[in-house]
């Protein structure tokens, strides 16, 4: 079968809703958006992918993360700017802790479709369609909210537009300016709880800016200094939506989703002869997929083969969601069968999916350290297999939420009630974030204290 935008049509598609009321309404949109600017440009999707070789050669650290759910309710500048300002925080901790450049990928600007499941959902008695990300329906438990509705997809489209102009100009115009970061940091450090377990590497990074200073390094100087590069990705869920911005790059004749830099495949949704995988096999923006429970290695092989069969490096991003009480069985047989086959992939922990349990008093939640627990399962499995744990993988959000237990601030069962806003998964709060940060970057200070360690056989 040949290739096309819309190929994975003739394919068998989980989680893509077939119960849109109208079938030519939700047609027309999708050529509608056929028509609509592209959100991002190939040459920065090959930008990307070529940061992400460099993840992959043990060369760069990847960050990803944002959202479990855009919103269009929870849609203001004060939420976009609070996400980048988490995400940079984190990235400064890892890019000193590993020594090496971080590539920022937020989980935003189109990260609205969630594959549920469960199709539907009862409350008291009442059974309706599951809520499925806006850009599909609503979340008001009602039956007229629970409808699919293609104008969604118009107003995601425009959302997704704006986050990304804001996002631009932040990373472009100054307020990522290393020295804000950093004092934000400082700020964080002060108030933490446990600050004073932090305020070492703090002092050590303040000592090295202040260093960079003496040598006339300053954004001044070196106006890369107060900029940065952050990409875009998303769960490359909803296809329609997806084929519609897929064209043509004119350079390069090849094809480009530009609904973001990067999309992933989830794990509900990574079957090889599947729609997903047919859809992203033929565009050349760099690939996630999910790995979890149940992922056999030689399946996975099959699926590296079909999305990446040249073996470009960067292209293809696994990233392991198995629990902290799972990744080392789970990683394991698919860390060997990767490196036996030779084949370059990027390995990055998503610590969120498999650590998310339900209280008694109903709410989903996931334990802070649970999730610090699954970072450092996975950097000492991949070390110990001698591959390169690359990078992370979060579900978080600026603002103080209190959606995941524990933390410093010590978020209990019976605070989740405070301020729980998720539109699907829990997220970790600022603080818990750049509480994560800081651990993992202690474990990366280990590891590349360990691998420049002089050997016995060698001293
Ligand atoms: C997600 O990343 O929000 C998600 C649904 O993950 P997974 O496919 O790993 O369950
Ligand atoms: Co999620």
């Amino acid at each position: 079968m040949i290739w096309t935008p819309s190929s994975w049509r003739e394919r068998p598609a989980k989680h893509i809703p077939e119960d849109y009321p109208d079938s030519t309404a939700l047609a027309n949109v999708e050529k509608r958006l056929q028509d609509f600017p592209p959100l991002v440009f190939a040459g920065e999707v090959r930008n990307l992918k070529s940061r992400l070789a460099d993840v992959a050669a043990g060369e760069a650290f990847l960050l990803q993360g944002g959202d479990c759910a855009e919103s269009f309710k929870e849609f203001n500048a004060d939420n976009i700017r609070d996400t980048l300002r988490v995400l940079l925080q984190m990235a400064v901790v890892l890019t000193y802790a590993a020594s090496k450049p971080v590539v920022k990928v937020g989980r935003l600007a189109g990260q609205f479709g969630k594959p549920r499941s469960s199709a539907i959902e009862t409350i008291d008695g009442v059974t309706l369609p599951s809520y499925r990300g806006d850009n599909i329906n609503g979340m008001a438990f009602d039956e007229k909210s629970r409808i699919p509705d293609p104008e969604r997809l118009i107003q995601s489209y425009s959302q997704s537009a704006s986050t990304l102009n804001l996002v631009r100009a932040f990373s472009q115009g100054g307020y990522a300016d290393l020295a804000n970061v950093h004092s934000w940091m400082l700020g964080f450090v002060d108030r933490s709880p446990l600050g004073t377990q932090y305020r070492d590497m703090a002092d050590k990074i303040s000592d090295a800016l202040d260093f960079m200073k003496a040598c006339g390094v300053t954004s001044q100087s070196v106006p890369q200094m107060a900029q940065v590069e952050v990409y875009t990705s998303h769960e490359a869920l909803l296809l329609g939506y997806e084929e519609a911005l897929t064209r043509v790059d004119s350079t390069s004749g090849d094809w480009y989703d530009t609904s973001a830099h990067m999309l992933w495949i989830g794990h509900r949704t990574r079957q090889v002869d599947h729609a997903h995988v047919e859809f992203c096999k033929g565009i050349k923006n760099p690939i996630g997929m999910k790995c979890g429970p149940g992922l056999d290695p030689d399946e996975l092989l099959r699926i590296i083969e079909t999305l990446n069969p040249d073996d470009e490096a960067g292209r293809i991003t696994l990233i392991a969601r198995f629990g902290a009480d799972g990744v080392e069985a789970g990683l394991v047989p698919l860390a060997r069968a990767i490196k036996q086959s030779g084949r370059t992939v990027i390995w990055s922990c998503d610590p969120m999916h498999g650590n998310t349990l339900k209280t008694s008093n109903g709410f989903k939640t996931r334990p802070v350290d649970r999730i610090l627990s699954e970072v450092g399962g996975f950097i000492d499995v991949l070390s110990a297999e001698g591959c390169v744990p690359g990078g992370v993988h979060f579900e978080m959000t600026g603002q103080d939420v209190t959606e995941c237990i524990g933390g410093a601030q010590a978020i209990s069962e019976a605070d989740l009630s405070s301020r729980y806003h998720t539109h699907c998964d829990p997220r970790l709060n600022g603080e818990q974030a750049l509480e994560l940060a800081f651990l993992i970057a202690d474990k990366l200070i280990g590891l590349k204290e360990a691998n420049q360690m002089p050997s016995r056989a060698t001293n």
